[in-house]
């Protein structure tokens, strides 16, 4: 398949419209209340990657906007959402078997609406499988017309239609302004494109999520300066591959050029990003992180593997040494920078030779942290019909001994920073312990400290006392 780019378009239109249907949604809603005699709650589940967390807040804002009450218990909940994931088999299989128990939800709540979205609705396979297997599902849509939620949402509950479905293979349309309900106060997600052109041979979400489509910047920086009108201090920049934004853009606008306007916004004091390809980060990028007193310290870069035999099959378009190389210029402009990675074991030809390179580039690179994940055949890319898939029992050796390698340098390389002072973001307070909070370092370490709820939001100095591993204990800096 090859991929088709055009310049998308902001439907002011559509967002008017769509503003619409929460209102008429907000009359379903109150005649749903007098009939159950409480306000109607919603329960929203996110399967996946940081653009379906982000994409749930704006599904549950619609929620929230029309009258629903959040509830994370699915038990008591009057409509449940599951926005899903299909990257790998694992991700399908729970949302099947979570399937199989709101059957028995919708038993004890005749009222129960269950409503499904996301990467897994996208494909054809799964839709037909939840037809016959789960038709107590009353809505499916897909990742391109998620806008269309409050006019879905009106359908289905003005018909009788049993399973009302929809999903487009495809869109230009970026709908802009719709309500968001914000997990976080003080951070934030923020798309500022859609969709991957990339073609990785074992990855679904080009055909999932269609081509790429980057977001007008003055949007974006608007949404951002509302963002930190409204307490937001971190935010993070997403897309599939964050590198290429803005090439097709009216008036291309790099994404090092983007950051720098996004610096400039006030009170802003943290930026991240994901994700980035290895294959076009440019040295105008490591230039603008070398010189932002707010862009975290911070990279996630994966690298799939380090065999050039498998980084050509998997189509990445990089070397291994590329990759070194690359690594050496960021380090050597951004020192204390962290560096983090995925990594893919048995793909399909993945020999122990394979394997070993693999674990000589995570010694070289000596990653901060690595994500390791086993292949997972997806349906309809090129790699799923490669001929040498590898047999359950090696790919789970393939893994074990990447994984222990991982775990290593991922132990040492924290180890490093004992006694050191950072800046911590107080982001919650402990679940075992009340009187402890925990922070996250721009490196994106994370540090546990005595506190309380009134930290939270806010950036203090605070002393890595002692090395847990992957985390710290740590201690406030008073006189900071
Ligand atoms: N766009 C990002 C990755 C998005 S998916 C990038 O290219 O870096 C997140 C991770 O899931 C990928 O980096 C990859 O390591 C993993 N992944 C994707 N497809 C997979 C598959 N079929 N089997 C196993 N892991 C997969
Ligand atoms: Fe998948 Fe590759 Fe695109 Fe990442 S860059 S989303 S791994 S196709
Ligand atoms: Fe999964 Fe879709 Fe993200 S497949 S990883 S939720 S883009």
């Amino acid at each position: 398949m090859r991929p088709t780019d055009y310049n998308s378009h902001n439907d002011g239109e559509e967002t008017r419209r769509q503003l619409m249907y929460i209102d008429k949604l907000t009359g379903f809603v109150t005649s749903l209340k007098d009939e159950i005699g409480h306000t109607p709650k919603a329960c929203v589940t996110t399967f996946g990657c940081q653009m379906n967390a982000r994409d749930s807040e704006k599904l549950l804002g619609i929620l929230i906007t029309a009258g629903f009450e959040e509830t994370e218990d699915e038990s008591e909940a009057d409509i449940i959402l599951y926005n899903t994931c299909s990257v790998r088999d694992n991700a399908n299989q729970r949302v099947y078997g979570r399937l199989g128990v709101l059957k028995g939800y919708k038993k004890n709540n005749p009222h129960l609406r269950i409503a499904l979205c996301g990467c897994m609705m996208q494909e054809k396979t799964c839709v037909d499988k939840i037809k016959t297997s789960y038709p107590f599902v009353d809505l499916i849509f897909g990742t391109h017309n998620i806008f269309k939620f409050p006019e879905l949402l009106c359908r289905m509950y003005s018909s009788e239609t049993r399973m009302l479905t929809d999903v487009w293979e495809e869109t230009d349309t970026i709908v802009e302004e719709l309500p968001v309900k914000r997990k976080y106060p003080y951070k934030s997600g923020v798309n500022i494109m859609f969709g991957c052109n990339n073609f990785c041979t074992y990855c679904i979400v080009p055909y999932v999520r269609g081509r790429e489509r980057s977001r007008d910047p003055e949007e974006i920086l608007d949404e951002i300066r509302k963002l930190s009108s409204t307490g937001v201090i971190e935010v993070m920049l997403l897309g599939q591959n964050v590198n290429s934004y803005g090439l097709n853009l009216d008036t291309p606008l790099s994404f090092a050029g983007l950051l720098r306007r996004v610096e400039e916004i006030d009170g802003i004091k943290r930026i991240r990003f994901m994700t980035s390809h290895p294959k076009d980060l440019s040295d105008e990028l490591i230039d603008v992180c070398a010189h932002s007193d707010k862009i975290c310290r911070h990279l996630h870069l994966p690298v799939q593997t380090g065999s050039d035999k498998l980084l050509k099959a998997m189509n990445r378009s990089y070397t291994r040494d590329h990759y070194l190389r690359l690594v050496d210029k960021i380090r050597t402009a951004i020192p204390n920078i962290s560096l983090t990675t995925d990594l893919i074991m048995g793909f399909p030809g993945e020999t122990r030779k394979d394997v070993e390179d693999t674990i000589d580039l995570i010694k070289k690179v000596k990653f901060d942290n690595a994500y390791t994940f086993e292949y997972s055949k997806r349906t309809g890319t090129p790699a799923a019909s490669y001929e040498d898939q590898l047999s359950p029992e090696i790919m789970q050796e393939h893994f074990d001994a990447v994984l222990s390698v991982v775990q290593e340098t991922a132990r040492a390389a924290c180890a490093t920073h004992t006694g050191e002072i950072h800046e911590a973001l107080i982001e919650t307070v402990s679940d075992h312990d009340p009187g402890m909070v925990t922070g996250r370092l721009s490196n994106n370490l994370l540090v546990h400290l005595k506190g309380d709820e009134a930290m939270i939001g806010h950036i203090y100095p605070v002393k890595l006392d002692i090395c847990k591993g992957f985390y710290f204990l740590g201690s406030m800096m008073t006189n900071g």
